[in-house]
């Protein structure tokens, strides 16, 4: 991903989103790109459209996914899973334990396919997000790449 890319990540990513609310700002993305963050896009290969993003800070032993969103169009077709999948295998390359990331409670969807994955819900983050009405918390969820740590799951 490149600048060049980031007017068009935000609206593909407001039309994923429930409530655009939810989606990153070009000011979240222009952010990520400074820091040197892995930022991917895929495209479709006819046309060149983006149909999903996915932004990652790298630790020293580990990674904390900041961003993923799939094109509308493109969802339940596997897109973001072969982005997860890809994360993890880039992680395990690179000596990394365990990805952490933070979700909605309210976003069942990306709950599921991060469940799906074998993240496992370890903490809640108090009004952690915007929402349309005052503040949503996080679940923090992790990914021990390692999967018999997956052991101290939140019910
Ligand atoms: C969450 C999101 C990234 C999923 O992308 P996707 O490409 O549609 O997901 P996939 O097709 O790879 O689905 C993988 C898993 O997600 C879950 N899932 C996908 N579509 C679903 C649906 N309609 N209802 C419930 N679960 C669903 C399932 O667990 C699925 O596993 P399965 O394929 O074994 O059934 C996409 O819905 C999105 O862009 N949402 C808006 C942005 C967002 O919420 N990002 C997450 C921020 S934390």
């Amino acid at each position: 991903m490149t600048d060049a890319d980031i007017a068009e990540v935000v609206e593909m990513e407001q039309g994923a989103c429930a409530h655009p609310i939810q989606a990153w700002t070009a000011d979240n993305y222009r952010s990520s790109l400074r820091a040197g963050y892995w930022a991917r896009v895929r495209c479709e290969p006819e046309g060149g459209r983006i149909v999903a993003v996915c932004v990652v800070m790298d630790g020293v032993d580990e990674a904390h996914l900041l961003n993923v969103a799939v094109h509308r169009d493109w969802h339940g077709r596997g897109l973001a899973r072969a982005l997860l999948q890809i994360l993890a295998e880039r992680c395990a390359d690179r000596a990394a334990q365990q990805v952490w990331l933070e979700v909605r409670p309210s976003n069942q969807r990306a709950r599921a396919l991060y469940e799906r994955m074998g993240y496992e819900a370890v903490g809640i983050r108090k009004a952690y997000y915007p929402a349309p009405q005052g503040r949503e918390d996080a679940v923090v969820m992790r990914l021990w790449l390692r999967p018999e740590e997956n052991t101290h799951a939140l019910d």
